[in-house]
């Protein structure tokens, strides 16, 4: 079942379980543990002053009185104390003990604050990067809906460097629909920057490069004085890009040609796709099953297709990737940068105010 991350007061949720960032005396606190003890009841309360506390790096189980939810899993977080004190081992143990606690409770959705992402000073990135991993461990091996939910935009941080790369490659390749290049003619336009008899044509507005056309030599790039990505001419196994050139099969047959030539199992591609098995289910038995864009993508990246493949895959559906698409933009970055975690391509897209991957 998939991951999501989601904007909401984990205190409104109507899953079966949510989770509490608590301490380890477990009788509330400030934070989430304080709103969930406030939308609870003293009920809550009463309940935790009979568990005795509660380790860092365990979990255990309430029952939920006025909430939406039907439990409360109360788990205690490490304090950050610099990364060497073993925190990310305890944090990962928050995951996985709650998770544990919520199969054998019988839970099929459980809700996550960013333990230990507040008060107790874990870095955002860092925390968000050890709940999805963990998370996501969880369910390659298990069939739950788990939310990540964040509360603010300020408590959610992906990794830095992550951000500014993919911000750069945004700005440099998104083309709002709206923008008029006023360097850019009518069909009259005679462009003095073409170049040799190869066909190289770089349109400029002063010294600038904006827009390559055809794939360029190496040689061609500090034509301008700009240099630019190479985009490799596509050298990926052409029998792949062949046989989605060929393609007449609907989605579901291409999708299990491409199962078998990456020799994946069914389960294991529609898990790294983050889809549910209930929309596996419904592609691999509705006849006419039409994917979304979205579903195109997700498992494009299971399938760690490249740049080219993936747009092979997409057209054959009717889709392309546009340059005035922020979503667009940001899966090309992670396709070209051939990161096929699609946690890592979620928080980014989270982050970015888009959709994440997978239904
Ligand atoms: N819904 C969802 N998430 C929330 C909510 C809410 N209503 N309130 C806060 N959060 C988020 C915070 O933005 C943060 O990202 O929960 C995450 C965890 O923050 P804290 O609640 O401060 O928990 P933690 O960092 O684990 O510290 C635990 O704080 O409240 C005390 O008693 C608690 O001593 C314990 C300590």
């Amino acid at each position: 079942m998939p991951l999501y991350i989601i904007r909401q007061d984990i205190t409104k949720l109507e899953c079966d379980a949510i989770v509490n960032a608590a301490n380890n005396t477990l009788l509330g606190g400030g934070g989430v543990d304080g709103a969930i003890h406030k939308a609870a009841g003293a009920e809550l309360l009463e309940e935790c002053k009979r568990l005795g506390g509660c380790d860092t790096g365990e979990a255990k189980i309430t029952k939920a009185y006025n909430l939406p939810c039907k439990h409360v899993i109360h788990t205690v977080g490490p304090i950050w104390q610099g990364g060497e004190k073993g925190e990310k081992a305890l944090l990962e143990s928050c995951y996985k003990k709650s998770l544990s606690l919520a199969k054998e409770n019988g839970c099929e959705s459980v809700a996550f604050p960013l333990i230990s992402a507040g008060v107790y000073g874990y870095p955002k990135d860092k925390a968000l990067a050890v709940a999805a991993e963990s998370i996501s461990e969880f369910l390659f091996k298990n069939e739950m809906t788990v939310y990540i939910v964040v509360f603010d935009k300020a408590s959610y941080q992906i990794s830095e460097e992550l951000f500014d790369d993919v911000q750069e490659y945004i700005d440099d390749n998104y083309v709002d629909d709206n923008y008029v290049d006023d360097n850019y003619a009518d069909e009259n336009y005679v462009d003095d920057n073409y170049a040799d008899e190869n066909g190289y044509y770089l349109e400029r507005s002063g010294e600038v490069c904006c827009r390559r056309v055809p794939i360029f030599k190496e040689s061609d790039y500090d034509l301008f004085g700009c240099f630019e990505e190479k985009i490799e001419e596509p050298t990926e196994d052409l029998s792949l890009l062949d046989m989605l050139s060929k393609i007449d099969d609907n989605f579901a047959v291409t999708l299990l040609k491409l199962i078998d030539i990456k020799g994946m199992s069914d389960v294991e591609c529609y898990k790294k796709a983050n889809v549910s098995k209930q929309t596996w289910y419904k592609i691999m038995n509705e006849k006419e099953y039409k994917p979304s864009k979205n579903t195109v993508i997700s498992f494009a990246i299971a399938l760690e297709l490249s740049l080219e493949e993936a747009k092979r895959l997409l057209s054959t559906v009717g889709f392309t990737l546009s340059k005035s698409s922020k979503f667009d933009i940001i899966i090309e970055y992670f396709l070209l940068k051939e990161e096929y975690n699609i946690f890592i391509i979620n928080e980014t897209l989270f982050k970015f105010d888009q959709v994440c991957l997978g239904v």
